[in-house]
């Protein structure tokens, strides 16, 4: 699979970096690699569409100087760039993501292994983190969960670890469903179902916990539908927006009487716990 990389280069990473990426994950760009002078963005190469990346870059060329070059990536480099820059990530001070070649640590109760080639979720992105940090905060014990835009199928791991009895992992992007199988064999985890495709390939009617880290106008789009999948008392966390569209978000949830329980935020990016009562 051939893959494009746009190497965008800015003086002020934040807080634009940030914003880039949403922008982004906006057009089907789904990894992505900071650094200290700007951002390396990946996309499929039959997704990659030049005057749509002209169009977010604009929005931010107008406030902020930024430069641009388009590369074309073959598999192997992508490997070698992802293997340099991949270290370990450490979540709520007792769960550890990892790739093959780190050593496991021994005072560590949750340790997931992820391998994410093409794949967003590797636990570095603020939203993964702050998902994975909240997720701590939940009973996962004997319930249903529905892992909605699933990339390595990290959320589904480490809620398979916290004792969920059935996990859907579902994603519309055709190598993020091939290396979350991938990485839920590595982790030896049993009970996550992988599915290729949207909200529509849902399997249950139903479920306790929906974890979705997707992007602002995905989560807009789809809110009324989330709701339908949650019983009394379910649970819902949305990351994948930044502050300045939160209380969109919010709006929308009030209308369809989805309860605010918390609010959490990384830097710019934001995570949403609500609840059907
Ligand atoms: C920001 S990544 C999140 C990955 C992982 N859940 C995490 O927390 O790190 C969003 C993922 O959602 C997928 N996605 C985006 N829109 C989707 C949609 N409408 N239906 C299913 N998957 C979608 C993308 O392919 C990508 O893998």
């Amino acid at each position: 699979m051939q893959y494009i990389e746009v190497d965008i280069e800015l003086k002020k990473t934040v807080p634009y970096n940030e914003i880039l990426i949403a922008l982004l994950n906006d057009i089907k760009f789904n990894s992505y690699y900071e650094n200290d002078n700007g951002l390396k963005a990946y996309i499929e190469e039959s997704n990659f569409d030049l005057d749509l990346l002209k169009q977010k870059l604009e929005i931010i060329k107008e406030i902020e100087n930024l430069s641009y070059k388009v590369n074309k990536l073959e598999n192997n480099n992508w490997n070698k760039n992802w293997e340099e820059s991949f270290t370990p990530v450490i979540i709520n001070k007792n769960c550890i993501v990892r790739a093959t070649f780190h050593e496991k640590p021994n005072k560590i109760n949750y340790d997931i292994v992820i391998t994410p080639k093409m794949s967003f979720g590797t636990g570095h992105h603020e939203t993964t983190s702050l998902m994975m940090q909240y997720m701590f905060s939940l009973s996962f014990d004997n319930k249903n969960i529905l892992d909605l835009g699933s990339g390595t199928g990290i959320l589904s791991i480490l809620a398979s670890k916290l004792k969920a009895k059935e996990i859907h992992a579902i994603d519309f992007d055709k190598w993020a469903f091939i290396n979350s199988k991938e990485n839920i064999l590595l982790n030896n985890v049993k009970n996550v179902s992988c599915v290729l495709g949207d909200i529509d390939s849902v399997i249950f009617k139903k479920y306790d916990i929906l974890l979705i880290n997707i992007n602002r106008n995905i989560i807009l789009s789809q809110m009324n539908k989330y709701k339908d999948l949650m019983s009394v008392n379910s649970d819902i966390l949305l990351s994948g927006f930044i502050s300045d569209d939160t209380n969109l978000i919010l709006n929308q949830a009030k209308k369809l009487d989805l309860k605010l329980i918390n609010k959490k935020n990384k830097k710019e990016w934001n995570l949403l716990h609500l609840k059907k009562v």
